[in-house]
């Protein structure tokens, strides 16, 4: 008898607990050897594909999109975010786009607050100093950094994310500030300040954070003017998308010490980035590792493979985006 399982075209090597699943489930076409398909060779890859399970190192544009062949019913993201996917192309085409929110919240607040805290108080550039073997003695005026205690945290994009960021600051004694379309239910909110927009809210902010998607609207919403409305020595955080921030603007100011540091997760056109952070002592670099825990990992895979199951039982995905 032949296998009827639905073919789903994996991009990324996956989780093994994962890729167990994909398998028992479904005729999955693993990616071995890890290595990035070239956006233009897609198309070919997916050919006698249901689904594609891709990653945010992959980019359906338009084009891609409207080069998948006719056999593909579904697009299940192993991600939060969806800005690599062209939505409105999908939809056009009548394929389902779902992703993973949830999951990754806890871990990717994890992050925001680990780089608030070594942004604030220099951790990178002190263990470096020891690991160079440049530590002579405990000095008074060593290594000073900015408390995080009684500070202002503002928060761009009052989210899962967000709203989970500023948990973690509270039990550090910050006032949370944000800012998002509308203000949060009064829960979520928990005493924070809202602010109807980011001017307003960002002379309020010691240290700020980043938690929005990338879309049109948010592209290099941190640029030189809204940088200018920061106070003096702020600290500015971005573990949501590299394109929100206008790189020349934050190098410039982290270089002349407007800003006092920043800590960044995540890079306009990544894995290539701004090669002028690497220069700068007060920027605490990351590669992308929100959501890279055991245990989120494994959650995002599950996710992705509880909304394909869903499409292909002819159920609603529980995470459709388009
Ligand atoms: C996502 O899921 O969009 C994250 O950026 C991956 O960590």
């Amino acid at each position: 008898m032949s296998d009827q399982r639905p073919v789903v075209l994996v991009t990324r090597r996956l989780p093994e607990a994962v890729e167990a699943r994909l398998q028992r489930d479904y005729r999955a076409v693993l990616n071995g050897t890890d290595a990035l398909y070239d956006p233009a060779t897609l198309p070919q890859h997916c050919e006698g594909a249901d689904a594609v399970l891709p990653c945010p190192t992959d980019r359906l544009d338009a084009a891609v999109i409207a080069a998948l062949p006719a056999s593909v019913k579904a697009i299940a993201t192993f991600s939060v975010g969806y800005d690599h996917i062209d939505l409105a192309a999908a939809k056009a085409r009548g394929i389902i786009v779902t992703n993973t929110p949830d999951v990754l919240t806890a871990a990717t607040a994890d992050i925001a607050m680990l780089l608030i805290l070594a942004a604030a108080r220099g951790a990178h550039s002190a263990e470096a100093l020891l690991r160079m073997g440049g530590w002579q003695a405990w000095a008074p005026t060593g290594q000073l950094g900015l408390e995080v205690t009684g500070k202002r945290l503002g928060i761009f994009g009052m989210g899962r994310i967000g709203r989970a960021v500023a948990k973690r600051a509270r039990g550090f004694d910050m006032a949370i500030h944000y800012t998002d379309t509308n203000p949060v239910a009064a829960e979520d909110e928990a005493g924070a300040v809202y602010h109807a927009s980011a001017e307003a809210m960002l002379p309020h902010c010691d240290v700020l954070s980043l938690h929005c998607p990338l879309t049109p609207e948010t592209r290099r919403f941190l640029n030189a003017e809204r940088i200018a409305l920061l106070p003096e020595r702020a600290v500015v955080v971005n573990t949501a998308r590299g394109g929100i921030v206008d790189d020349e603007a934050l190098i410039a100011a982290l270089k002349s010490g407007r800003l006092a540091a920043a800590g960044l997760d995540v890079y306009d056109g990544e894995p290539r980035f701004h090669q002028g952070y690497l220069a700068l002592e007060n920027a605490v670099l990351l590669p992308h590792i929100g959501s890279a825990t055991v245990e989120t990992r494994n959650a995002m895979g599950f996710t992705a493979l509880d909304n394909l199951d869903a499409v292909f039982a002819g159920r609603e995905p529980p995470n459709r985006v388009a």
